[in-house]
């Protein structure tokens, strides 16, 4: 099987488990059940739950304990984009070749699919109990991780940061300290939910935390990149965005040129990481060295 097929495999898997958990379109509060299924729905990469698999995978863990967790980062992803979207924070009407959200459901509907997503997240994963393939311990622990990296002090940290500083200069440390937890955390939180609930050691869970620092640092530049570089068609998304909204990026501070290289430096330090981890996944590798290169 060639890369771009297992690839695809490994998304539609992600896009069934996603879709499983997902909840029915009912009761009086069905607009609300409906935006979050729309935020949900179909066109993104799923590349959280697939880091995450993978990353179980590497460390042996076999069991179905995963497929929750795989759905639940999924969901704080797809709030994160649902908020980001919204007029109050990047006002963008498009998204995964779609309306946003909130211009289909209106801006309330928006903010709370986004909340509403958060929480059914964390709902989702301690499904992962009922599973009893892993200690419960381990979900619980997997759980923190989730929670810790979505929140105050991950995503949405660093999001508070990058809306509060738009249209202001920065260094490129203050740059990185957002890219670092509105895209890394949550990236780092795949990996090493992928790694606790396949038992790996604390060590092997830290060396996760980093690979996927460095991963997040290179998805985010490349983000940038394809916000210059790209077409609507192409991303599914308005390109143009980050011009718009006057904010500093990584290629509106370095130039295109030192962004490309930056985003193949984070990415093969990464790869280095990956090869000190106790296991191996030649398919986990060949994916973070396609990022580099990513289109959409
Ligand atoms: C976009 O994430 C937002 C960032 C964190 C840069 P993705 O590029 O993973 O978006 P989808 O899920 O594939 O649509
Ligand atoms: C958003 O960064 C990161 C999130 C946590 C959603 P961007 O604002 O650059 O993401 P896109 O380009 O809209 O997907
Ligand atoms: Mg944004
Ligand atoms: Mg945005
Ligand atoms: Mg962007």
């Amino acid at each position: 099987m060639t890369f771009e097929e297992e690839l695809k495999l490994r998304t539609e898997e992600a896009d069934e488990i996603i879709k499983y958990y997902l909840p029915q379109e009912e009761g009086l509060h069905k607009t609300l059940l409906q935006a979050v299924n729309y935020g949900v729905s179909s066109g993104g990469k799923r590349l959280r739950p697939i880091l995450m698999n993978e990353t179980f995978k590497l460390f042996d863990g076999k069991s179905r304990v995963i497929e929750p967790f795989m759905a639940g980062i999924e969901y704080i992803h797809a709030s994160s984009l649902i908020h980001d979207d919204l007029p109050c924070m990047d006002n963008d009407e498009y998204r995964r070749g779609k309306k946003s959200t909130w211009a289909v459901y209106g801006e309330a509907m928006g903010t709370l699919a986004g909340d509403a997503l958060l929480m059914y997240a964390l709902e989702t994963a301690a499904k992962g109990l009922s599973e009893n393939t892993s200690s419960p311990a381990n979900v619980a622990q997997a759980m923190g991780v989730l929670a810790q990296k979505a929140g105050i002090s991950g995503m949405i940290g660093g999001q508070s940061v990058d809306v509060e500083l738009t249209g202001k200069e920065l260094t490129g440390d203050v740059l990185r300290f957002i890219y670092e937890l509105k895209t890394g955390a949550l990236l780092e939180a795949a990996m090493m939910c992928g790694a606790i609930l396949a038992d790996a050691s604390a060590e092997d869970v830290q060396t996760c935390e980093k690979i996927a620092r460095l991963v997040g640092l290179a998805f985010q530049i490349r983000d940038d990149i394809l916000d210059v570089t790209s077409t609507q068609e192409a991303l599914g998304r308005p390109v143009g965005s980050d011009e718009k909204n006057q904010k500093t990026t990584f290629v509106s501070l370095y130039g295109l040129e030192r962004a490309e290289q930056a985003v193949e430096a984070f990415s093969n330090e990464a790869i280095t990481k990956l090869h000190q981890l106790t296991g191996e996944n030649r398919f986990l590798e060949s994916l973070l060295l396609s990022l580099i290169k990513r289109e959409k």
